[in-house]
Formats: C-alpha cells, structure tokens, sequence
C-alpha cells in the first residue's frame, strides 16, 4: 500500500511535539486558532496533544476534535489502555479521528525506561494496538527510537503491530541520530523484509538533533515513506523536528529529482509560521529557511543588481509562493480601518470583528505616538494585543515612578479569571518593583525568573518595545512575549504571557514522548 502513490500525507504534530518545546505552551483557544490555520495549510492528520498528560491537554483535543472540518485528527496515548481510552474519549466526537500509540523499542529504552523484556514489549505491542483497534479504527504505531533499535526486534514490532490492526507504522528518529543514508536504509529494509508491510502507510518523524532532520525525512520518503511527520517553523524537542514548510517547499521545488506531491496550500505557510511563532513566543532565526526574514532578503550589490535584471537569478522561488507579501506600505495616524484591514490581509492575519477593532484601536494609538508604522509594528501589536485575548492573567494597568532618586515604584492592576486586583510595590528598580507587583498579586515563589530580554521592534527612540521573559519553576520553563511603546508595559505583558504559560505547564503531568 505504501509505495503505490507518489502522494505525501503530512501529519502535523506542531500541538504535540511541537508543544514539547522547552518553554512552550499553549491555551486551548492557541491551539483552536493553530488547527484552523493547520487546516487551512492543508496538512492531513494534526495530532493534537497527548490526551492524557492532563485535563487542559484532554480538552484541548476534544476541542480540536470538534472544530475540525477536514483533517484526520489524532492524540498521543503511550501503550496502556488507561492512555488509550483517555485518548478515545477525547476524539470520539472528531469527524476523522485517529489513536496514536506508541511504545520504544531500541535496547537502551526498553531496559533502562521501560524495564521491560523484548518479549514484554512485544506483548504490550499486541495488547495496545488491539485495544486501540477496538475502540477506533484508524490507528497509527509508533517505534520509539526506531533508529537505535536491532533491525530484527523492530521488524518484529512492525509486523505486530501491523497484525493488530495498525494501518500507519511510525519510525521515529527520536534523538536525531540518523543520516540520509541510515534512515532511508531502515525504510527500505522494513518495508521489504516485514510480511505485512504492505498493509501499512510508512512514517517519518525526525528530530534536528544534527540537523539533518528535513534531509532524513527525503531520504525515507524516497524509500518508501508516505507519511511525513514534522512541525510547524521546526519546534520541537530540544533542538526540535523537521520542519513542514522545509519539507513541503523542497517536494515542490524539487519534483524534478523528488516527484512526491502533497497538499500544502504553500501561500498558508507564512501565515502559520507567524501564528506558530506568536503563540508559543518563540521567534523564527531570520536566517531560517522559508519563512526566516532575511529568506528573501538580498544584501550584497552583486545579488541585488542580478535580481533586478531577474529574480530567478538568486531566488529558487517567490516570497509570494509562501504567502509573503508587498510589505512595504507604512501606516500613519491618518490611515483608516480599511487600510489596516488590508495590511492585515497582506501580513497574513484574519481576525474576527472583535479582534479587528481591538488591533484596530491599539494600531491607532501606536500610530499618535510614532510617525510611521512599520509591518514588524503591526506583527508586533496584534500578536499581542489579540492572541493575549484568553489569557486568565490579563494586565490591565500599569504606572511606574521611575529616575534617579529612588525608591522605584511600580502600581499595577491586573485581572485574574475576570477579577481586578490592584497592588502597590517598590524595587530595585523599575522593573523590579514591577514584577514584585505580579507577584504580589498571583504569588509564585518556586518560580524563578531565566531570562528577561528587551529589543526594539523597528529603528528609531519610538520604536516599540519587545520584552521576553523565561520562567522557570521545578524543571519547567515557560516563554512570554509583550509589545509595547512603552518598555514597562511590554514588561508587564510579557512577564505576565509567561506567567499563563506556566500555570498551562503546571497542570501537565511529566510524561515521556
Ligand atoms: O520522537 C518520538 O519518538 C515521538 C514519538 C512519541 C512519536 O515523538
Ligand atoms: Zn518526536
């Protein structure tokens, strides 16, 4: 079944592995916003978290479950039946649902964490994936650590599984340890040497530990995978998986040598990596391929001068082609809803009416305070202004004394779940006295701050401000981002942004995927 059609299914995990980012988590109205944008980029399956790891993540999948019109979605359950009904229930209510369940397989990982015999975990194999089978008839397994697994025991798995019902076969690269060659060598292998296989759909899922993971991918789709794994702007685990639009972008550019086709709607691709990058507040390198800012950007005069004689002489593709668009019109304090609705269109937002006329109101104070507005000011505000909108901890007022007589004093009204509380601190510092504030009001001692960074959005002294802050609390960590005018405010916000993120954390029991 595998190796009959040229066509690439793409199955998101950006809500998953992608959330396994450190630093990273996102709301449940964050993860609605990105399925929707998923479906939009036209990704098949969007796996969307991992039901069991605690109430908010169940919820989360049920919602996406819910809202999806078109898209196979799927939740992450490990080889038990508690993680498997868990998973069910959350997607019983999804027009296409699918379980994922996966279980390790390489020598180091069924000792040392599991503690389990390959015979124990061909068992649990059986077990799983026929309970799976049961209660859902889409179901997709998994080898962790496929790469690092003795090719005998994991065709073994494979045909298990295959045997109890599993139609797509996952092998992952779960530390990012294989080459082009090794990887797409196991593909070939499994698929020839396992009775079954062509019953199955076989799957990638690289991790970027060498950074070979969007090459590795290639290679086992030319031996026969027809399943891609991968996520959105390449979040991940540590140094995170293969990303999608790399994926998508090279099948396309490259049919000559690699004549697979999928079904990226590749102009949807920045408005994902923007929403992806907005909502998880970890920013795109500006070298990154695709969708970095600088990858249609042209510095040297020799490069410059040959795009415009043609642009094919140094661009493989358009800005355009990834939904890039004009991005030289700047606003002022004269420009109108119109204006900014089409900027917003050209940035690649849509917003509903009530997020419209927030941005809206937000653009046009920004705009009496600086002459020219910038897209990176439009990017900067809306991210912050609508994608803060369901946050629990929300800022509501801040005023600081600041100078060189001392004390620092901060007064802040934040609201928490709807109610407005107001407190009153001094510190050493502006900031400090500022973040002594939050606290006061939503205590969190065993949090500590990791890393508070400010950067100006645009040039110029009226530049807006762009703070992010680190939280970290008993192993966990948790981003925030806040935009500004002025640099208090935008600490306020994105101390707070982080704040949310953790509570998220908090609630999520520390399962291994
Ligand atoms: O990297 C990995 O092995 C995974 C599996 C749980 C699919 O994410
Ligand atoms: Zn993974």
């Amino acid at each position: 079944m595998s190796t009959m059609t040229n066509q690439i299914l793409i199955f998101d995990t950006t809500l998953r592995d992608g959330e396994q980012s450190p630093g990273c988590s996102m709301n449940i109205e964050e993860k609605l916003r990105v399925a929707a944008q998923l479906e939009a980029l036209g990704v098949d399956i969007i796996e969307a978290g991992f039901a069991i790891a605690s109430d908010g993540d169940f919820e989360s999948v049920q919602a996406v479950a819910r809202q999806c019109e078109r898209a196979i979605v799927c939740s992450l359950a490990r080889a038990s039946r508690t993680d498997i009904d868990r998973a069910w229930a959350a997607l019983r209510d999804a027009k296409r649902p699918r379980i994922h369940t996966f279980i390790a397989t390489s020598p180091l990982h069924m000792k040392v964490k599991l503690g389990k015999s390959p015979e124990e975990v061909i068992e649990a194999i059986r077990e799983s994936v026929s309970h799976a089978r049961n209660v859902c008839d889409d179901v997709e397994w998994s080898a962790e650590d496929a790469t690092r697994s003795e090719p005998d025991f994991l065709a073994r798995a494979i045909e298990t599984a295959i045997q109890c019902g599993a139609r797509t076969i996952n092998l992952p690269d779960t530390v990012g340890y294989g080459t082009p060659e090794t990887y797409g060598a196991m593909f070939r292998d499994m698929i020839a040497r396992v009775p079954n296989a062509d019953l199955a759909v076989f799957s990638t899922h690289c991790h970027n530990d060498l950074g070979l993971g969007v090459a590795n991918t290639l290679a086992a789709v030319m031996a026969g995978a027809r399943q891609v794994e991968s996520t959105i702007n390449g979040i991940g685990e540590r140094a995170g998986n293969a990303a999608v639009e790399e994926i998508a972008m090279a099948l396309k550019i490259r049919a000559d040598v690699l004549p697979y086709t999928t079904g990226i709607v590749s102009t949807e691709i920045t408005r994902a990596s923007r929403l992806v990058s907005a909502v998880t507040g970890m920013h795109v390198q500006p070298n990154k391929a695709i969708v970095g800012a600088n990858a249609f950007a042209h510095e040297s005069g020799i490069h410059q001068d040959g795009m415009l004689k043609d642009s094919s002489t140094y661009e493989i593709m358009t800005p355009e082609s990834v939904g890039q668009g004009q991005t030289n019109l700047v606003l002022g304090k004269h420009s109108g809803r119109a204006a900014f609705r089409d900027k917003l269109d050209q940035l690649g937002y849509t917003l509903a009416d009530n997020e419209f006329t927030d941005a809206f109101r937000r653009f046009k104070d920004l705009a009496d305070a600086k002459k020219q507005v910038f897209d990176e000011d439009i990017v900067a505000l809306v991210d912050d202004e609508v994608l803060r909108g369901h946050d629990r901890i929300q800022v509501i007022e801040v005023e600081v004394y600041c100078g060189s007589n001392g004390p620092q004093r901060a007064i802040l009204t934040l609201s928490v779940d709807g109610e407005e509380a107001t407190a009153a601190t001094r510190g050493n510092g502006p900031v400090d006295a500022l973040f002594s504030a939050i606290r006061k009001l939503v205590p969190h001692d065993e949090a500590s701050l990791a890393l508070y960074e400010v950067s100006a959005v645009t040039a110029g002294t009226d530049a807006q401000a762009e703070v992010s802050v680190i939280l970290s609390e008993n192993g966990r960590t948790a981003r925030g981002v806040g935009a500004h005018n002025d640099t208090l405010v935008a600490s306020a916000r994105a101390y707070v942004n982080a704040l949310n993120k953790l509570i998220i954390k908090r609630g999520r029991s520390a399962l291994a995927a």
